[in-house]
C-alpha cells in the first residue's frame, strides 16, 4: 500500500444512505449490492490517487494529497453509482491531520464525516478550506454551490458549505441536516471535539435503549463530561423531533429552581396560576424532546422531580452529566472514561498550537504521550499543561510534572486518584502565578455564571493584561466580551480565596456590584430593554448575590435587590422565583424604609396576582396600603390603590376595583406621575372590556395610550394598542381595530414579547373575518394556537372569547379539510413569516 500524505491532506468520506432499510427490502442480495459499490468506488478513488485510510460497514475513509483529486474521486464515485439502488452522501474536508503510526489523528480526522453527515444520498458537500484550495482548478464542468453557513452536529461554529454540481451530479436535495433546521439551544463549542467516538457511539446506543430514560454521564471535574454530553445530544437530535435542550444547572442556587431553569429554557412561562414546574410538566406531557441537564451534581436533591417529569412525559429523556449518579429508577449510569493515549495527544497538540502557533509535534510524540498518561487522560489536566508549552518545551514540562505530581500506581486508576491528578494540576498552574494574577484568579471565582470587564475590574480587581494571561494559561475562558470559569476551576479558585482570607470582602464587593446593576433599571426610553438583558446575562451572579445577603443576614441589602429585581422578574415571567425572594427579603427587613418596602411589596402583589395566588396578592396589597397609610406619602397611596384594584380584579368585584383605580388616577394626576397613571387607566380598560362595555374601554385605553406614547415606553404602547383593538373589535370598528392591532403586534415582535404578539394575532385573526379573508385568518389562528400552546398561555377571557368565536365563524365559512390544513400551515410556518402574513407584509 502506498504511503498515505502527511502535511496538508484531503479527506473525503463516504456513507450508504438508509442502509438499515436496504437491508431490509433487499435481504441477502444487499450483500452483493454492498460489494458492487465498494468496487466502483474504490476504482474511482485509485483512479485518482486516493489512499483507503478507513472502511468501516458501509463507509469509507480516504485521504488525498490534493483537494481537487478528492472532488474528481467524490464526481466519479456518484456517477458510478447513479444508476444503482444504492444512494451514498459524501463529505470533502481539507485540514492538517497528525500523522500517527497506523492513521491519522486530531480534530481534523472526523470533519470529514460531519460534513458528509449533514447530506443526502448523492450529494457531495465540500469544506471552505478545500474550495480554498481548487479556487482556480476546477474542471470546466463542475461547480461549487455555496449553500451559506450551517451548524454542523459537531457543535462547531457555524461554518460555509459549499455542494459540487456537475455532469452527472443531481443538483437538488432537500434542506441539509443541520443545528439550524432543528429546535435546539445547544451551544456551539470554541475548539472541535477530538477523539470519543467508541463513547459517543455507546452513549448514542444506550440513550435510543427505551427502557433508559435518564443517562447520567459520570466522572471527576474536568474529564470531558460536559462535551460528551453535548455532542451525544447533537448527534441525537434528529431522534428528537421536538429538539434538545442544553439546560446548565449551575446557575440554579436551589433545587427549587431546577425545574424552573428547565421550563425557562425550553420555552415555557409561568401563567394562568400555573407554576413554571407544572407548566413544564404539562407542556412535556406529549412531546419527543430530550433535556441535557448540565452539572446536575449541585442540585442532586432535586432528582426526584426530573425523575417524576421524566417519567410523565413518554417522549422525553434526560442526559446528564455530573459528578455524582442521579440514583432514580430508570438512569442508566455511564462513566466517562480517560481519552485514549492518541486522542489525549491530539487535544494536546491542538491545544498547544492554539497558543503558541510554532508548535508542531515532530519528535516529541513520546514525551506529550508520557505527559498525558502522567495527567490519567484528564481533558481538562491536558488542556492546563498544553498551555505551559509557551514557555517550556513538551521535555522540560514532563520533568517537572515529574517533580510535581505524585507518581501513579499504575494500573487502573480509579476516580479518587484522578480528582488528585486534576487538583495538583489546577495548583500547579496556580503556583506559577504571580501574585497580583493569584489574587485576581482566586477573586473571579465569586463569580457565578461568568462576567465581564468592569465586573472583574470592581469586584475581582483583575485588569485586561491580567485576564488576558489567565485566558492564555486555560485558567479562565473567553468568548467574546464575557469570561467565564469552567467549574472545577472555579472550586478550586473560592478554596484559595477563603485560605487568603478575602471571600468576604470579595464577595461582599460582589453584591454590591450586582445591586448597582440591579438598580440600574430605568423607565427611561430606550433603557428598559437594554437593562433587561444586561439582567438576563448577570441573572446567575445575581442570584448569588441575593442568595449572599439572605445567608449572610445582609437584610438591607437584600432586600433592596428584591425590590430593584421585581420590575424583571414581572417583565419576564420569573413569578415563583421572584415572589419567593420578595416575601423572604420583607421577612428578612421588617425595619425597611417605607418606600423600599413600598417597591417590594407592589412588585410582590403583581407577580402573586400574575401567578394566580389571589390570597397573597391581596395580603401583600393590604401591606403596602398599610405601609400607605403610616407614612402618609401620596404616591405609595396611589401604588397601594393600584394594586388593590388589580388585586379586586382578580377577585371578580369589578365595582369596588374601578373606585381603587379611579382614586389611584386622581392622585398620579396631582403629583404627575404619567406613568403609573398610564397603569391606572389600562386597568380600568381591562375592567370594561371584561364587563363587554367597549365603548368605555376605547376611552379608557385611548388615554392609557396616550400617556404610554408620551412617556415613550414601548411596551405599554403594544399593550394598550393591543387591548384597544380587541375593544373596536367589540365595537365592529374594523378598520381602526386592524390599525392597532398591526401596530401593536409589531412592536410586540421587535422586542420579541411572544405574550404580546399571541394577544396581536387572535385580534388579527377576528379582523380579517369581517374583512373577508377567511383563509389568512385561519392561518394565521393556526400559529396563534401554536404560540399560546408553546408559551402555556391562558389568554385573558376577552381574547379568548375573540378566538373561540374566529374558530366558530371559520368553520361555517370553510370547509372542514381545507380549514384543517390551513391550521396546520399556520402551525407549521415561523412566527416572523405568520406575522408578515397577517400584516399583510
Ligand atoms: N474530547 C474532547 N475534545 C476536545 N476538548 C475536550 C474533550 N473533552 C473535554 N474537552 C475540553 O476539556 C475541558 C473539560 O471538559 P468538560 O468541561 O467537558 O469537563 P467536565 O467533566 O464537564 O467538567 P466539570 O465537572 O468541571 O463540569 C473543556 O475545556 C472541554 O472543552
Ligand atoms: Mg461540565
Amino acid at each position: 500500500m502506498r504511503e498515505l500524505p502527511r502535511g496538508t491532506v484531503t479527506f473525503l468520506f463516504t456513507d450508504i444512505e438508509g442502509s438499515t432499510r436496504l437491508l431490509r427490502e433487499r435481504g441477502d442480495a444487499y450483500a452483493d449490492l454492498l460489494e458492487e459499490h465498494r468496487r466502483a468506488l474504490r476504482a474511482a478513488f485509485a483512479a485518482n490517487g486516493g489512499i483507503e485510510v478507513d472502511t468501516q460497514g458501509d463507509a469509507f475513509f480516504v485521504a488525498f494529497e490534493r483537494a481537487k483529486d478528492a472532488l474528481a474521486a467524490a464526481a466519479e464515485g456518484q456517477r458510478a453509482l447513479a444508476s444503482g439502488p444504492i444512494r451514498v452522501r459524501m463529505g470533502v474536508f481539507t485540514g492538517e491531520p497528525i500523522r500517527t503510526e497506523d492513521g491519522y489523528a486530531g480534530m481534523d480526522v472526523h470533519r470529514a464525516a460531519r460534513m458528509a453527515a449533514a447530506g443526502h444520498g448523492g450529494q457531495v458537500l465540500v469544506s471552505e478550506s478545500s474550495v480554498r484550495l481548487v479556487a482556480d482548478e476546477l474542471p470546466g464542468d463542475y461547480a461549487l454551490l455555496d449553500l451559506g453557513e450551517h451548524r454542523l452536529k459537531d457543535l462547531s461554529a457555524p461554518q460555509r458549505i459549499f455542494q459540487l454540481a456537475g455532469k452527472g451530479l443531481s443538483r437538488d436535495f432537500p434542506p441539509l441536516r443541520t443545528l439550524e433546521n432543528r429546535s435546539t439551544n445547544l451551544p456551539a463549542q470554541p475548539s472541535p471535539l477530538v477523539g470519543r467516538q467508541s463513547e459517543l457511539a455507546e452513549l448514542i446506543q444506550l440513550l435510543r435503549r427505551p427502557e433508559v430514560r435518564v443517562l447520567t454521564v459520570t466522572g471527576p471535574g474536568g474529564a470531558g463530561k460536559t462535551r460528551l454530553v453535548l455532542q451525544t445530544a447533537a448527534d441525537l437530535v434528529e431522534d428528537f423531533p421536538d429538539g434538545a435542550f442544553f439546560v446548565p444547572l449551575v446557575g440554579a442556587t436551589e433545587p427549587a429552581l431546577v425545574l424552573p431553569t428547565i421550563a425557562r429554557t425550553i420555552g415555557v412561562h409561568e401563567a394562568g396560576g400555573l407554576s413554571s414546574a407544572e407548566a413544564a410538566a404539562e407542556y412535556l406531557r406529549d412531546r419527543e424532546l430530550l433535556l441535557v441537564l448540565d452539572n446536575f451534581e449541585h442540585v442532586l436533591e432535586a432528582a426526584p422531580l426530573v425523575g417524576d417529569l421524566v417519567s410523565e412525559a413518554p417522549g422525553v429523556k434526560a442526559i446528564c452529566s455530573s459528578r455524582a449518579a442521579l440514583r432514580l429508577s430508570g438512569e442508566h449510569e455511564y462513566a466517562v472514561p480517560e481519552l485514549v493515549s492518541e486522542d489525549a495527544v491530539a487535544l494536546f497538540a491542538e491545544r498547544a498550537k492554539a497558543i503558541n502557533h510554532e508548535f508542531r509535534l515532530n519528535g516529541d510524540m513520546q514525551v506529550v504521550a508520557e505527559i498525558c498518561r502522567r495527567l490519567d487522560g484528564l481533558p481538562l489536566a491536558i488542556e492546563l499543561a498544553a498551555a505551559r508549552t509557551k514557555v517550556l518545551s513538551p521535555q522540560a514540562l514532563l520533568d517537572r510534572l515529574d517533580r510535581r505530581l505524585p507518581l501513579l500506581t499504575g494500573g487502573a486508576r480509579d476516580l479518587p486518584d484522578r480528582q488528585r491528578t486534576l487538583r495538583d494540576t489546577i495548583s500547579w498552574s496556580y503556583d506559577l502565578l504571580d501574585e497580583t494574577e493569584q489574587s485576581a484568579f482566586a477573586s473571579l471565582a465569586v463569580f457565578a455564571g461568568g462576567f465581564a470587564l468592569e465586573a472583574a475590574e470592581r469586584v475581582a480587581g483583575a485588569d485586561l493584561d491580567t485576564l488576558t494571561s489567565l485566558v492564555e494559561k486555560s485558567l479562565v475562558r473567553q468568548r467574546d466580551d464575557r469570561f467565564r470559569m469552567l467549574e472545577t476551576i472555579r472550586e478550586y479558585g473560592l478554596e484559595r480565596l477563603v485560605e487568603r482570607g478575602d471571600l468576604d470582602d470579595v464577595a461582599r464587593r460582589h453584591a454590591e456590584f450586582f445591586l448597582e446593576v440591579a438598580d440600574s433599571g430605568s423607565d427611561a426610553p430606550n433603557e428598559w430593554e437594554p437593562w433587561l438583558e444586561q439582567v438576563d446575562s448577570e441573572h446567575d451572579n445575581l442570584r448569588a448575590a441575593i442568595a449572599w445577603a439572605r445567608d449572610r443576614g445582609e437584610a438591607r441589602l437584600e432586600l433592596r435587590m428584591a425590590a430593584a429585581l421585581g420590575p424583571f422578574w414581572e417583565a419576564r415571567g420569573f413569578l415563583t422565583e421572584g415572589l419567593v425572594r420578595v416575601r423572604e427579603a420583607l421577612a428578612s427587613d421588617p425595619e425597611a424604609p417605607a418606600g423600599l418596602k413600598a417597591q417590594a411589596l407592589k412588585f410582590g402583589a403583581l407577580l402573586a396576582y400574575k401567578q394566580g395566588d389571589s390570597a397573597v396578592a391581596r395580603d401583600l396589597a393590604e401591606r403596602l396600603a398599610a405601609v400607605a397609610d403610616d407614612c402618609e406619602d401620596e404616591q405609595i397611596l396611589a401604588d397601594a390603590l393600584n394594586s388593590m384594584g388589580i388585586v379586586l380584579t382578580g377577585e371578580g368585584r369589578f365595582e369596588e376595583a374601578r373606585q381603587a383605580l379611579e382614586r389611584s388616577v386622581v392622585i398620579n394626576e396631582q403629583l404627575g406621575n404619567d406613568i403609573s397613571r398610564q397603569s391606572n387607566l389600562h386597568n380600568l380598560g381591562l375592567i370594561s372590556l371584561n364587563e363587554s362595555e367597549y365603548g368605555r374601554a376605547v376611552d379608557e385605553l385611548t388615554a392609557a395610550l396616550e400617556l404610554s406614547r408620551r412617556s415613550r415606553q414601548e411596551r405599554h404602547v403594544s399593550n394598550d394598542q393591543l387591548d384597544r383593538a380587541f375593544a373596536l373589535i367589540g365595537l365592529r370598528r374594523w378598520a381602526e381595530a386592524r390599525a392597532e392591532a398591526e401596530e401593536g403586534t409589531r412592536i410586540a415582535q421587535r422586542l420579541q414579547w411572544r405574550e404580546n404578539v399571541a394577544y396581536g394575532l387572535v385580534a388579527l385573526v377576528a379582523v380579517a373575518i369581517a374583512e373577508d379573508e377567511p383563509e389568512r385568518a385561519a392561518r394565521t389562528l393556526g400559529q396563534a394556537d401554536r404560540l399560546t400552546d408553546e408559551l402555556h398561555l391562558d389568554l385573558t377571557g376577552y381574547a379568548e372569547q375573540a378566538r373561540v368565536e374566529a374558530r366558530e365563524a371559520l368553520r361555517s365559512r370553510l370547509p372542514d379539510d381545507l380549514l384543517g390544513s390551513l391550521l396546520a400551515e399556520g402551525r407549521a410556518c415561523s412566527l416572523d413569516e405568520a406575522v408578515a402574513d397577517a400584516l399583510h407584509e
